[in-house]
């Protein structure tokens, strides 16, 4: 795999402002979220670095869990609107105040079927918070409470997020030039 320099575009958003918009979603969280059931639901894989950097600012008791839902496989960059779930939830959330942390909503159309889903599943609230919205793409109309940064339609990639399943390790949110990026 190449070296995410070579086809890096630019630094959208650098590690410095990730974090501090972390810290003023987890006060909001803290806030909204005094003496209820907090439960955290982290969508795999994308919202892991996400889910781990916010939970160690929320101050308050909670629980997480994960699940993995697939919309499209390795280089397609469309959703199809077809979710599933490929790694359900350990826990029932039955009576739990939950907040799905999610990496990016971008069509909309996962975030949409996984609301639909867990809602069946009668949680005492359920409340989605999202690091990235890709707003301009938005195909289906999702309610999101907390929201850390909108950005321009562009594929992007780091904190989570991945390019044909590499660089998620990266501690910033990048944009990538087409015409330098090799896919595998
Ligand atoms: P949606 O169903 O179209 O809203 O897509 C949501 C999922 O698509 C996210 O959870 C990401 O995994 C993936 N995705 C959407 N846009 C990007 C991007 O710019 N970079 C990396 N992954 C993305
Ligand atoms: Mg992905």
């Amino acid at each position: 795999m190449q070296d995410y320099r070579n086809f890096l575009e630019e630094i959208l958003i650098p590690t410095d402002k990730l974090q501090a918009r972390i810290t003023e979603l987890a006060e909001q969280i803290n806030a909204d979220y005094q003496g209820k059931n907090l439960h955290m639901i982290c969508i795999l894989r994308g919202g892991i670095l996400f889910l781990a950097d916010l939970m160690r600012q929320v101050d308050l008791p909670h629980t997480i869990d994960f699940m993995a839902v697939s919309s499209y496989g390795t280089g397609a960059r469309k959703s199809t609107g077809q979710v599933r779930i490929a790694l359900d939830l350990k826990e029932d959330i039955h009576d739990r105040d939950v907040l799905l942390v999610e990496d990016i909503v971008d069509s909309g159309y996962t975030i949409a079927s996984v609301l639909e889903m867990l809602a069946t599943r009668h949680p005492r609230s359920l409340k989605v918070c999202t690091l990235l919205d890709k707003a301009e793409r938005r195909e289906v109309e999702v309610p999101i409470d907390y929201r850390g940064f909108t950005i321009p339609n562009k594929f992007v990639f780091g904190y989570g997020l991945d390019l044909d399943e590499y660089y998620r390790n990266l501690s910033f949110i990048g944009t990538v030039n087409p015409e330098k990026y090799q896919p595998p």
